[in-house]
């Protein structure tokens, strides 16, 4: 297994150029389950995850070539319904295969999913999603397995839990029902825009979806997709990463192939606290120009600020000057970072799903352990501003859903390389 070190105390300078997203490209790449046509996929980013999702694919029967940030999709005349615990139990998204499975060969035998240890993360709303549209559903040995002898039919679905909506459950069922016979209502739909990209993929495929970007949408079935060329939307997590980046190392960072429409929450909360940020059209500029103010934050659905920024966030606010509150309202136990960043010298103290932060005055490196995948990127950010020398230990998470994250940083000024543990 491989391990990070990280030489810290270097402030980031210049440009970094930021990767589709993986959490949009994972479900549409799914979503080509859906037609017998050749799809191609562009702005698709090389990592762990998509790799996993290319192996699922191909497991049920279609060719898949990568080249580039460009994947094409071709559904052979063999095609199988059994997605194996092997590939599945490694990524959560794969449980994304179920809606399209069953919508197009009528049944699917889907492996419980995996991923990352954020907390416990059920399937229920995937099911109810899927069943409310007719699917007959069992669980055998492990494994989901639904049948839909005559296909599907629209239904009104309410896709809700005490925490909000699902995005992926709202993606399966919105893939379920673009082939479904009638009309689907799904309402608490997520609103997250993966959820809107994968919306338009399928609409661009002859899809009629209504109400797109809004918690309730409105599917009318067609008999038959077509193959379509489309390209992702940049990764708003990732783009989120390095402005945090820039702003903990009072770096002056320029992000290219990106866009600030998804990230208005975040952008708000740091402009507030002082980082200088300017937003143009397909890139921004992030300028540490006096030291930032604590925050008040609390993650929620879109347009609410993205639990998956939580942890890189947590990393900031360790050192700036005051106390900082960060309340995680979709995963309250996504916190397993927080012992690694006190290590680290922070200064960080856990009420229940709040984490309260004391600014420091500089952290210290150490040798620190990944969690998940945000927290691999919350302890390579708490690494880049210590002093000292830190090594991350079980990094391969970060893999999974970080393109070339030492690269990047490197060719920012960063001192960052992996060795074998
Ligand atoms: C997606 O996961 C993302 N993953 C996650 O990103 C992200 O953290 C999450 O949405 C929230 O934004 C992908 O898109 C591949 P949810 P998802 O269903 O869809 C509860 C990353 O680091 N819930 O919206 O699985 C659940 O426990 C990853 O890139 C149910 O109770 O998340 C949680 O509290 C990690 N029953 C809440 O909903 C269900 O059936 C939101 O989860 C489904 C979810």
């Amino acid at each position: 297994m491989d391990k990070l070190i990280i030489e810290g105390s270097r402030p980031l300078r210049g440009e970094v150029k930021i990767s589709g997203a993986k959490n949009s490209c994972l479900p549409i790449l799914a979503a080509t389950l859906l037609t017998d046509d050749k799809c191609v996929i562009k702005n698709v980013p090389a990592l762990g995850d998509v790799s996993t999702m290319l192996n699922i694919l191909r497991s049920l029967g279609v060719d898949t070539a990568m080249q580039g940030d460009t994947i094409t999709v071709t559904p052979t005349s063999s095609r199988n319904t059994v997605a194996s615990y092997e590939l599945v139990s490694t990524m959560r998204a794969s449980v994304c295969v179920l809606g399209p499975l069953v919508a197009k060969m009528k049944k699917a035998e889907v492996s419980f999913p995996g991923g990352c240890v954020i907390g416990p993360r059920p399937i229920d709303l995937h099911l109810k999603g899927i069943k409310a549209l007719g699917a007959k559903l069992e669980v055998k040995e492990g494994y989901i397995v639904a049948s839909a002898d005559k296909g599907l039919r629209g239904s009104h679905v309410y896709l809700g839990g005490h925490f909000g909506s699902s995005v992926l459950a709202t993606a399966n069922t919105m893939m379920a029902a673009v082939l479904a016979r009638g009309k689907t209502i799904i309402e608490n739909a997520a609103c997250e825009p993966e959820v809107v990209d994968l919306a338009n993929f399928l609409k661009k495929m002859g899809a009629k979806i209504d109400g797109i970007a809004t918690h309730r949408l409105e599917i009318t079935g067609v008999k038959k997709l077509k193959g379509v060329t489309y390209s992702v939307i940049p990764d708003r997590i990732e783009t989120g990463t390095f402005i945090i980046a820039a702003g903990l190392t009072k770096g002056d960072i320029t992000l290219k192939c990106t866009s600030s429409d998804h990230l208005n929450c975040v952008i708000d909360k740091l402009r507030e606290s002082g980082l200088y940020i300017k937003t143009l059209k397909n890139s921004m500029r992030v300028k540490y120009k006096k030291p930032l103010k604590p925050m008040d934050i609390t993650t929620l659905p879109y347009p609410g600020f993205p639990t998956d920024l939580q942890a890189q966030m947590t990393s900031l606010m360790s050192v700036n000057k005051g106390i900082s509150v960060i309340t995680e309202k979709i995963y309250p136990e996504r916190f397993i970072h927080i012992s690694e960043l006190n290590r680290m010298g922070a200064d960080i103290k856990l009420e229940g799903p709040t984490a309260i932060v004391r600014g420091v005055k500089h952290l210290s490196g150490a040798r620190v352990m990944a969690s998940d995948l945000r927290a691999s990127a919350a302890l390579i950010l708490a690494g880049l501003v210590a002093k000292g020398r830190t090594e991350i230990s079980r990094i391969y998470h970060l893999d999974r859903g970080y393109e070339e994250i030492e690269k990047k940083l490197n060719l920012l000024g960063a001192k960052i390389y992996r060795e074998r543990e």
